[in-house]
């Protein structure tokens, strides 16, 4: 796992070295930056937005085969003209909107891709991305999809993988009434999770949304054993239950 980070980086220095010798010096398209640029600073911020998007230099830019060759002033690609929009957000955010607090510092506080992205094209949250992969391929393959993401982000600032995550899929699928889905998910962050009194809680709050009075009893008593800092709450659902 750490061995692999470590090489994607080197690699991707590496490849990054590959593609600055092609670079030209002068620009031919630019609509957003100065036309003036230096090529170093230009450099500095594609490399800002590869890091920030988790991608390489081709998500946005032409590569053309045969001989290989990168055509970087082309506007093809329509994430090329995606970031444009982007570039222009993150601007307005930065001079129309954080300017206006007094905290604001041109050094420090300022929103960059990365703030949003997060080395992610698509910035979405772990519990978003588990939520539409049930929607559109079913469970079986959005639990394949969490341990993929985890595999390869975990440890990162990707996704949070931490329990309450899961917890909050399980809210969300308890809405549309996939009550079957949520248990699933509750027995997946367990699996993940054995001492994790907020995973027992979730996988609790799936079964209680199902009906299914005695299965929810058992894992927030789990709960309350793992967690009895949340002794309170969790005594009033257990007898709330007990009840009905
Ligand atoms: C997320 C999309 C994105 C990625 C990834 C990206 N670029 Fe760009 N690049 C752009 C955009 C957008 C422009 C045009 C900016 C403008 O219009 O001012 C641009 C312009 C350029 C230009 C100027 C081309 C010209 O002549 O007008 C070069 C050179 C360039 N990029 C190199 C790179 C390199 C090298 C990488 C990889 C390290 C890279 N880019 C990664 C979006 C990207
Ligand atoms: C305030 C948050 C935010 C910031 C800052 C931000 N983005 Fe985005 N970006 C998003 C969101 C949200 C989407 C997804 C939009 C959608 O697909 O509907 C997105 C989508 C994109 C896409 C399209 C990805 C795809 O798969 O087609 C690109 C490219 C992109 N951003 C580049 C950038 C670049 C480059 C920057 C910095 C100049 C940036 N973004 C800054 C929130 C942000």
């Amino acid at each position: 796992m750490q061995r692999k980070i470590f090489y994607l980086f080197v690699v991707s220095i590496f490849a990054a070295g590959i593609v600055s010798a092609q670079v030209p010096d002068k620009f031919k398209n630019l609509k957003v930056l100065p036309k003036d640029i230096s090529k170093e600073k230009l450099l500095e911020i594609m490399r800002g937005f590869t890091g920030a998007l988790g991608v390489n230099c081709e998500f946005c830019h032409v590569a053309q085969e045969n001989p290989h060759k990168m055509i970087f002033d082309s506007d093809q690609k329509t994430a090329k003209n995606k970031a444009r929009i982007m570039m222009a957000m993150t601007h307005d955010i930065n001079t129309k909107y954080l300017s206006k607090l007094s905290e604001y510092s041109d050094n420090i506080l300022q929103v960059k891709c990365v703030t949003c992205h997060h080395g992610n094209k698509e910035p979405m949250m772990l519990e978003d991305v588990l939520y539409s992969t049930i929607n559109s391929k079913g469970i079986q393959e959005a639990i394949t999809t969490y341990h993929d993401l985890r595999d390869k982000y975990y440890g990162s600032f990707t996704y949070d993988f931490k329990d309450h995550t899961l917890v909050k899929l399980i809210e969300m699928l308890n809405k549309d009434k996939k009550y079957d889905d949520a248990v699933a998910i509750g027995k997946l962050n367990i699996e993940t999770y054995p001492q994790s009194g907020v995973a027992y809680y979730g996988l609790g709050e799936a079964y209680e949304a199902k009906n299914d009075k005695e299965n929810a009893i058992a894992n927030y008593k789990k709960a309350l054993e793992l967690m009895p800092r949340a002794a309170e709450f969790l005594n009033k659902k257990i007898e709330a239950l007990q009840g009905k």
